[in-house]
């Protein structure tokens, strides 16, 4: 027998620092559920390394941080959410200290580190672990309250919206959840849903991201109507630790922010062959120097030295990543770190207001799932632990503004007419076939013909998800599956509509920078993509 729904004031879909944040902030209020896919807290914010951007020095200004985020955004960032973002961060990181986030401290104060593209000294971090003591301190402060049902192992499958039952009007009136020790599908009502389940770094073979990274909120979002904005501008982060036994570990900016150099393998610096700025300049070109470098000379990769400074300064600083390095056999006190660029962040995402709203009444985006209109072309570093907490609270502030809705009876999942996959290597091949092909050709470089090779295989991949879909109980690997292929269309259909070359979309078919940015916007109800604002 199937239980009936339950209902909360809000659900929040997410235990990273985006859906924490909102449910700590709405818990004063409001009846509030997490649900989350595997353990409690997974998710990229607890692998955050190099800090939280803010500006907490005299010498800095909010509108020095502004500019240096419109600059690495070449011209795609909104500015309203820009300024927003930047005016509220000191305030945000006051909150972590209140709630007892242990900074690194110098001198009495926040000790500020560097990294690419920002022109002052304005990272507040953690060591070089900010992401796991954030949170651990908001997964303690969650933990403890009474308003909180945390729902882990439990998988968004789909959201349930009026027009799915054939009511009036785009609301979401809940979700269903795969409970992932049952394989039972479970419904939940609630007068709000915020998404809050990060990007989608998986779609790549390499990547820094952790597993759930499988872009399930914007794919779900999408199937319920919502636009999604800038899909094509996926981060590459340059200095991932190229080693055959280490998964996904990144090696942070904050080493090229305290003085590390890139070199090719017999030791040449070759950075101001590609910007003045050097390894400080922003990602996407320096990620793009070494792709072009290991390409050239045909390396598997290139190094990071930050050898030079003392073993003292590389403790205090780098802790986590010089022990780590030593597991694997690499002092980088000593000798240079092998490193490749892999997909770090999805800039684009569902697309929102300033206070997180989609185009789906009662559904919300925040964190790495949205499209807020931050980070434009290029996220700029640190920028966005800060942009989960400003909209986190943004959106809080709209759904305590909003009056609740009654909850409506919502019809349980009916899988009477499925059964037991026969043949799951279906599934682990499409997961693999679809990564490789997403790194070969819609990579760092992108050309027109790869991309059209990449949607020819995702068409292909499409029919062959949803027959499985329609025929077969659901599981995570299936589910995540379905998001990721979706995903996948997403990105290459904004990058073939971009006929030319900004920020993290590069393409050797148009290699101009266009006189006008343009965002891309791709709706569920059209054909055509839309170049349309923001919502409004
Ligand atoms: P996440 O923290 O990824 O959390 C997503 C949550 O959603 C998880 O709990 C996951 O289990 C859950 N979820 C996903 N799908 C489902 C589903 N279908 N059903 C239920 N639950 C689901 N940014 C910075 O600003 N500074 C840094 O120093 C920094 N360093 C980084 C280092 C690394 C290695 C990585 C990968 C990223 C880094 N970033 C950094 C980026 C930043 O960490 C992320 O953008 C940010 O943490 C995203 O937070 P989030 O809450 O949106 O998502
Ligand atoms: C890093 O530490 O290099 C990651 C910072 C970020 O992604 O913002």
């Amino acid at each position: 027998m199937t239980p009936p729904s339950q209902h909360f004031d809000v659900l929040i879909v997410g235990s990273g620092l985006a859906g924490l944040s909102a449910a700590l902030k709405l818990a004063e209020t409001q009846r509030v559920a997490v649900i989350s896919k595997g353990k409690l807290g997974e998710g990229s914010s607890g692998w955050a390394q190099g800090g939280i951007a803010a500006v907490l020095n005299e010498e800095d200004s909010f509108a020095a941080h502004v500019d240096d985020t419109l600059v690495a955004g070449a011209g795609l960032c909104d500015l309203a959410a820009t300024q927003l973002v930047v005016q509220h961060a000191p305030e945000t990181i006051a909150w972590l200290q209140q709630l007892g986030v242990p900074f690194t401290q110098e001198n009495g104060h926040l000790h500020l580190t560097r990294e690419g593209g920002h022109g002052a000294r304005r990272i507040v971090h953690v060591t070089d672990a900010t992401g796991a003591a954030v949170m651990q301190t908001l997964l303690a402060q969650v933990r403890l309250h009474s308003n909180i049902t945390l729902l882990d192992h439990h998988m968004l499958v789909d959201l349930i919206t009026s027009r799915k039952l054939g009511l009036p009007d785009a609301q979401c009136l809940g979700l269903y959840a795969l409970d992932e020790t049952t394989g039972k599908v479970l419904t939940y009502s609630a007068s709000h849903t915020i998404l809050a389940t990060g990007g989608a770094g998986k779609v790549y073979l390499y990547t820094t991201n952790p597993d759930t990274a499988t872009g399930d909120g914007m794919a779900a979002a999408w199937r319920a109507g919502c636009r999604v904005e800038n899909m094509e501008f996926i981060q590459f982060h340059p200095t991932c630790l190229y080693h055959p036994h280490a998964k996904s570990f990144l090696i942070s900016e904050a080493v090229r922010g305290e003085g590390g150099r890139l070199l090719l393998p017999d030791g040449t610096r070759f950075m101001a062959a590609h910007d003045a700025r050097l390894e400080l300049a922003p990602r996407d070109v320096v990620a793009r120097a070494i792709d072009f470098e290991m390409k050239k000379g045909g390396f598997d990769c290139v190094y990071l030295d930050i050898s030079h400074q003392p073993l003292a300064f590389i403790l205090e600083h780098f802790p986590n990543i010089h022990a780590r390095c030593l597991e694997l056999g690499i002092d980088m006190a000593k000798q240079p770190i092998p490193v490749v660029p892999a997909a770090h962040y999805t800039c684009g995402g569902v697309l929102t207001d300033l206070a997180g709203r989609t185009d789906v009444a009662n559904l919300y985006a925040i964190g790495e799932t949205a499209c807020t209109g931050l980070h434009g072309a290029n996220r700029l570093a640190s920028n966005s632990l800060l942009e989960c907490m400003v909209f986190a609270q943004t959106t809080v502030q709209a759904i305590a503004a909003s009056a609740p809705s009654a909850p409506v009876p919502l019809p349980a999942w009916d899988d009477s007419q499925v059964q037991d996959a026969d043949e799951t290597v279906v599934i682990s091949h499409n997961w693999d076939e679809l990564r490789r092909f997403m790194w070969d050709y819609v990579g760092i470089v992108r050309t027109n013909k790869r991309l059209e090779r990449a949607a020819h295989r995702i068409a292909l991949l499409k029919d062959e998800i949803a027959e499985f879909y329609a025929l077969f109980h659901v599981t995570r690997d299936l589910l995540e599956l379905r998001n990721l292929v979706l995903v996948a269309d997403l990105i290459v259909r904004s990058a073939q509509s971009r006929t030319e070359s900004r920020g993290l979309h590069f393409s050797r078919d148009y290699p101009e920078l266009s006189a006008h940015a343009v965002p891309t916007v791709l709706s569920p109800e059209g054909p055509a993509p839309a170049h349309t604002s923001r919502l409004g």
